[in-house]
């Protein structure tokens, strides 16, 4: 089965086409395919998709016009993961590292693939990133390729043994502009050897500080961290508390999704009472979000009652794609770039871009 569909207008009329004549019709788009894209495909008699023509304009009215209507968005995110162009409209990139952590004690939330997801959309639009992957389970670097059996050096050894994270990068191949701090199973040991270190909330703030310096200094600015949590409000969950800006909750659009939030946001204000004052829980994201029902609306109107603007207009959907990709060592955007859960990961993207709180 695919996707449910969005309630966001359809994209399916409007993929870019391959000649009527091509023999096996549609082909799946290759991670190269998505990167820099084929030339665009005349459709029949020469005549061109709409996104086609969208991309060939010449005129800056026209071009204007076509970027303020709906279609004209859905036609520039299928472009962009399709063909990794734009219709020569950008991301704002951020004058300052937006440095996100990714949190939310409940598991199984959709964390990790926003984290490996929203890092794919913004790397699409040129965005330098760093994730850290701060959950002993690795599975951010197993969805973004990177290989993190034991006794790989990760992210252990940054806040444990205190090693520059300049030496534990490993780049995402399949998305480049991706810089991976990988996360083994020696992590499990840290949560309990950090409650005998000395500034045991701040190791991974003093490491990941360092590194920005450093990068900023050689003129290699990242614009993005994202840092991937476990599910507990454990020490590791406090380092990424202290040593982001910004926080970005997952909920699941289920019942229970809501419990244990008002925990996450009393834990979260300790940490800006004690740690980290200027932490912001400035984006939340509805996942696994099934417009069918009922009670998914129930859910995403209760916590856009409470959140408000930090709630992302884009939801999320349940989407078989997206639950398979990660066993192909993949994002979603690589893995099926057309498919709904793909297009709205780059949609949420382009939000997170747009509200440029740095
Ligand atoms: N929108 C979605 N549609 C379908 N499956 C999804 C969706 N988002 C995530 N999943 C799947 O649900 C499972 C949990 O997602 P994920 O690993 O991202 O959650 P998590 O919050 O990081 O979990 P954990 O708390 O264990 O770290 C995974 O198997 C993932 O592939
Ligand atoms: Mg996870």
């Amino acid at each position: 089965m695919d996707d449910y569909p969005l309630d966001t207008p359809s994209h399916a009329g409007i993929r870019p086409q391959r000649p009527v004549d091509e023999p096996g019709g549609k082909r799946a788009p290759t991670p190269t395919d998505i990167l820099f894209g084929p030339s665009p495909a005349p459709i029949g008699m020469g005549a061109m998709t709409a996104a086609q023509i969208a991309a060939r304009a010449t005129s800056d009215e026209l071009q204007r016009r076509l970027l303020e209507t709906p279609i004209a968005a859905a036609t520039e995110r299928t472009l962009l993961v399709n063909e990794g162009r734009t219709m020569g409209r950008e991301f704002p990139l951020p004058a300052e590292t937006r440095v996100f952590v990714v949190a939310n004690q409940k598991g199984g939330v959709g964390k990790t693939t926003t984290t490996v997801n929203v890092a794919a959309g913004l790397a699409l639009y040129g965005a330098r990133i760093l994730v850290i992957d701060l959950d002993p389970q690795g599975n951010a670097s197993t969805a973004l390729g990177i290989d993190h059996s034991e006794g790989t050096p990760g992210v252990y050894e940054a806040v444990i043994e205190g090693e520059p994270l300049s030496k534990l990068l490993v780049p995402c191949a399949e998305h480049p502009g991706i810089m991976v701090v990988p996360a083994t199973i020696d992590l499990a040991g840290a949560e309990i050897e950090l409650v005998s270190i000395v500034a045991r909330e701040s190791r991974l703030k003093r490491a990941l500080d360092a590194h920005l310096a450093e990068t900023e200094a050689a003129g290699e600015k990242y614009d993005y961290v994202f840092i991937d949590c476990p599910p507990s409000l454990g020490l590791l969950t406090v380092n990424a508390l202290t040593a982001a800006r910004e926080v970005l909750v997952p909920i699941q659009s289920e019942y229970y999704a809501l419990e244990g939030l008002s925990q996450l946001l009393r834990h979260i204000d300790m940490v800006k009472s004690h740690l980290n004052p200027t932490l912001d829980v400035s984006t939340i994201l509805l996942t696994m979000y099934d417009a069918r029902t009922k009670l998914a609306g129930e859910v995403a109107a209760e916590v856009r009652g409470h959140f408000q603007d930090a709630v992302l207009r884009t939801a999320v959907p349940r989407s078989v794609r997206i639950s398979e990709a990660p066993s192909h060592g993949q994002t979603v955007l690589a893995y099926d770039p057309a498919s709904a859960g793909a297009l709205s990961y780059l949609e949420a993207s382009r939000e997170i871009a747009m509200r440029n709180n740095a």
